[in-house]
């Protein structure tokens, strides 16, 4: 269908942080699936893991125990503030089953009718019906209303609208269930949630017994340099949703429960392909291969890296860029409102420089390349833009 706008070329094969197309032409990856691809293109470990899981067994139902889901259940708790996983496909339907739960903690711990859902203006939790409603972007629900009832919108990083927003509601009757939110927002241009804001809404929570739950489904699996993008807020969610990275490209996305949100029973929600032996597997093996080759740290130090070369790009262009923001490999170049540039014209000329970047909305370059990139590949990809800079302005 015609779903995606696409980019004239078709990508034919990848190891580690680099793909070809066709023509046999070359690109660094800093795009990586969407965040997705952390171990880069072709991972031995991944390959070798995957090929065994295919010899033994690739998909049973959820009817039974599955061992490699039970296993990185166990990994995901053991290094987390959560107590229990709940396994999905994607994304998108990790904030569906998020918001099943909300609701259920609404009708059963607060005894509300109609539960209501903060989310942040500019946010992006999917594109399935529900998880778009709670998306706080207008151009994502255009053509497709009415929107799933019970979300209420508040300006990211702002707790006095947040406050305002929760007083206009509970002055009638307490109704709010939970507060969705991303760390660091992703898709509405990566702005890193600000620690004296995610204070007072952790306090807000508690106070108001509202449920708080991070989408961590681009922040989560050491994208930021730490395992989940709370770590560097200093707060613990109630819950928390995966995806993108936890499969290293594979399928894969999960609930995330502390013992406050651990409410589904069961009959309460299901999916028939959600924690299958394939994809916990590759869960598990990006897992433990970033901590025996320490990619962590590698994250950390990348990102440095990679900050100060896109700070040194904004100083060498100072008509044309703002800033540059993020947290460890997962960074944004901001381009000044008054210029005419526009990220999707920086992202189309990369791609003719042999460099692969995605935007996040019209002013700001996203750039998420595979967490195991090295300093060369950085400094590469500083070139890369620079070149793609100059050919663009002037
Ligand atoms: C923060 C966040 N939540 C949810 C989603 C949706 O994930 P999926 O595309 O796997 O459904 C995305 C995808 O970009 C995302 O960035």
């Amino acid at each position: 269908m015609g779903t995606y706008k696409r980019f004239p070329i078709t990508i034919k094969k990848g190891k580690g942080c680099w793909v070809w197309d066709y023509q046999g032409k070359k690109y660094l990856d800093a795009v990586a699936g969407i965040a997705t691809c952390s171990l880069g293109h072709s991972n031995s470990s991944l390959r070798r893991a995957l090929t065994k899981q295919l010899k033994t067994i690739q998909h049973v139902s959820n009817l039974y125990t599955i061992s490699e889901q039970e296993e990185l259940g166990q990994w995901i708790v053991d290094h987390s503030c959560a107590e229990k996983v709940f396994f999905c496909n994607s994304g998108a339907e990790a904030n569906e089953a998020a918001i099943k739960l909300a609701r259920k903690f609404g009708h059963l711990k607060k005894r509300i009718d109609q539960p209501l859902i903060l989310t942040a203006k500019d946010s992006f939790h999917g594109r399935t019906l529900a998880a778009v409603s709670a998306t706080g972007q207008p151009k994502y629900h255009k053509g497709f209303e009415p929107m799933v009832k019970g979300f209420e919108f508040f300006m990211y990083n702002d707790y006095e609208s947040l406050k305002l927003l929760l007083q206009k509601i509970d002055s009638q009757s307490p109704s709010v269930a939970a507060i969705l939110i991303e760390p660091i927002q992703g898709e509405g241009g990566v702005i890193p949630g600000d620690l004296n804001f995610f204070k007072q809404l952790k306090e807000l929570c508690t106070k108001n017994k509202i449920l708080l739950i991070f989408d961590e489904v681009q922040t989560g699996m050491g994208r930021t340099g730490r395992w989940w993008g709370y770590e560097h807020l200093g707060i613990e969610p109630d819950a928390f949703t995966l995806a993108k990275g936890l499969g290293g490209g594979h399928a894969i996305g999960a609930l995330v429960v502390q013992k406050s949100a651990d409410l589904f029973e069961p009959g309460d929600h299901a999916s028939t392909f959600g924690g299958n032996p394939f994809a916990t597997k590759a869960g598990l093996t990006v897992a433990k291969e970033i901590e025996k080759k320490g990619i962590l740290s590698n994250v950390c130090e990348r990102g440095q890296q990679l900050n100060q070369g896109l700070k040194q790009l904004v100083a060498n262009f100072p008509e044309h860029l703002l800033e540059a923001r993020g947290l460890g490999l997962m960074h944004g170049l901001v381009i000044k409102e008054e210029s005419s540039l526009l990220s999707q014209t920086l992202v189309e000329n990369a791609l003719y420089h042999g460099l692969l970047v995605v935007s996040a909305g019209p002013k700001v370059l996203r750039i998420v390349p595979p967490l195991i990139i090295t300093k060369n590949e950085i400094n590469h990809l500083l070139k890369r833009l620079n070149t793609t800079l100059q050919a663009v302005v002037n």
